[in-house]
């Protein structure tokens, strides 16, 4: 499997839903590669998504620049020094014909009167675009400038649902994570470490032309919801939690999350807890249709998971009163899910404005202050449904667990000392009349990920 470009007609398509769209003219930059110790030696360069989505290539310090109904995109011309060490560039006509795009030397470039823009989230990009702009731009900070706001609204409107590109994209993401989900299964065994199992998830997504969407999650301390490094030793009592998605070469994401015995085979408790998980998934996924409240997914999948925990023994009482007291965000203190495209956490550089519908606010409640999107769902959205159960050390010895403290069974809760943390993640997109599942692929019954480790 090789991850394979988008058709130049469906960026032209793109460009012209934007120019279609736009109040008055706008520049999006690609950003600059950060340098390491010296010019040289420079971190791998991404471009910006909103450059991506619209130019579908890595193109370092460029702008596109859409004006009075004209699309320009401004590129330094190749330099004969650099092709000796790097090989190579295609001339600007070369570049205009592949990308159907006028495409001219950045020198031409000036700044259209009244350009808006969107800052890129690092800051040397932003420094970059601040000098070309002659103007402040804010990293990551998009409410800072008022066209700035406006034409994130547009760009909200024109990438929150996915056209058959972006999910024939976002599909062989999907396709390749299953993959590697699989080689770490394979690769997972008692004396080992995460990072064994982290190089074979990755060897996978480097085979086959990805790379990783965000920092991949493979830890036995899933209770630590992103964990950053891989470098315990895994024994047989534990379980691995692997949050690793593959990133197409145009820049689609994927975002899957699999908790899988190190042992290879789920204890009794394990079991119990991963069932109520996945039962609390599951209920989440069948909800997803159009005109459905993602808050309501989210509520649904709380009170799915209360009811689990009450049925395994750990919980006493009535699920409903048990979520009024706080107890989903005792055990599952973050959102079910968020948009997934271009970015994992897609166009979360733009606040709120993206994941939250005209006129709803992220609350301030602790069971729902960490949800991420909160609109009603629309054919051609993808989101992530990711429920998790985690005993947190900091959230079991303070206020919000005392406050549910006397419907908790102390030995049950000593009893999950192996489960510290679990979530299960897919990638679901919105269709028509219901709901697609793009990572199936990946094993998630128990009896199925148990078969993958054993290979
Ligand atoms: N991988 C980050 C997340 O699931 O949101
Ligand atoms: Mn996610
Ligand atoms: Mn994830």
């Amino acid at each position: 499997m090789w991850s394979e470009p988008s058709p130049a007609e469906c960026f032209v398509e793109r460009r012209r839903r934007l120019a279609t769209r736009l109040h008055g003219p706008c520049v999006l930059g690609s950003g600059i590669a950060r340098v390491r110790n010296f010019e040289g030696n420079r971190f791998a360069f991404r471009a910006e998504s909103h450059f991506l989505y619209f130019v579908g290539r890595h193109i370092e310090e460029a702008l596109l620049v859409f004006d009075a109904g004209t699309v320009t995109l401004f590129v330094e011309p190749p330099d004969p020094d650099d092709a000796l060490w790097h090989g190579p560039e295609p001339s600007l006509e070369e570049l205009a014909e592949q990308l159907q795009l006028d495409v001219r030397p950045i020198d031409e470039f000036s700044v259209p009167q009244g350009a808006a823009t969107l800052p890129p989230g690092d800051v040397e990009s932003s420094l970059w675009l601040e000098e070309v702009l002659g103007r402040a731009v804010e990293a990551g900070n998009v409410a800072a400038n008022e066209l700035d706001v406006e034409l994130a609204r547009v760009m909200v409107e024109v990438r929150l649902r996915h056209d058959s590109a972006a999910l024939n994209q976002m599909s062989q993401a999907a396709a390749v994570t299953a993959r590697a989900h699989r080689s770490g299964m394979v690769a997972t065994r008692p004396g080992r470490r995460e990072a064994q199992v982290r190089a074979a998830i990755e060897a996978e997504m480097t085979a086959c032309g990805m790379i990783p969407a965000y920092n991949s999650i493979v830890t036995v301390h899933g209770e630590v919801l992103h964990h950053g490094s891989s470098t315990h030793l895994m024994n047989a009592g534990d379980l691995l939690l692997v949050d690793a998605g593959a990133e197409s070469a145009e820049g689609w994401a994927s975002d899957v999350t699999r908790t899988w015995p190190v042992s290879g085979k789920y204890s009794g408790v394990q079991a119990e807890v991963y069932d109520a998980v996945l039962a609390s998934q599951l209920a989440a996924i069948a909800m997803c249709r159009p005109g459905v409240r993602f808050r309501d997914v989210h509520r649904r999948a709380a009170e799915v998971l209360v009811s689990g925990l009450c049925e395994i023994g750990l919980l006493r009482g009535s699920p409903s009163s048990l979520l009024e007291r706080g107890a989903g965000s005792v055990f599952f203190p973050h959102g079910i899910g968020h948009l997934l495209g271009l970015d994992v956490h897609d166009m979360e550089d733009l606040g709120d404005l993206a994941g939250y519908a005209p006129g709803r606010q992220r609350s301030d409640e602790p069971a729902e202050r960490y949800l991420r999107l909160d609109r009603d769902l629309e054919p051609g959205m993808v989101v992530t449904i990711e429920p998790g159960f985690y005993r947190i050390g900091h959230l079991l010895g303070g206020p919000p667990f005392a406050a549910i403290a006397d419907a908790v069974d102390g030995d049950k809760l000593a009893a999950l000392s192996h489960v510290r943390g679990i979530r299960i993640e897919d990638d679901v997109l919105i269709t028509e009349d219901g709901h697609h599942v793009l990572s199936a692929d990946v094993p998630k019954q128990r009896a199925d990920v148990e078969a993958a480790i054993a290979g």
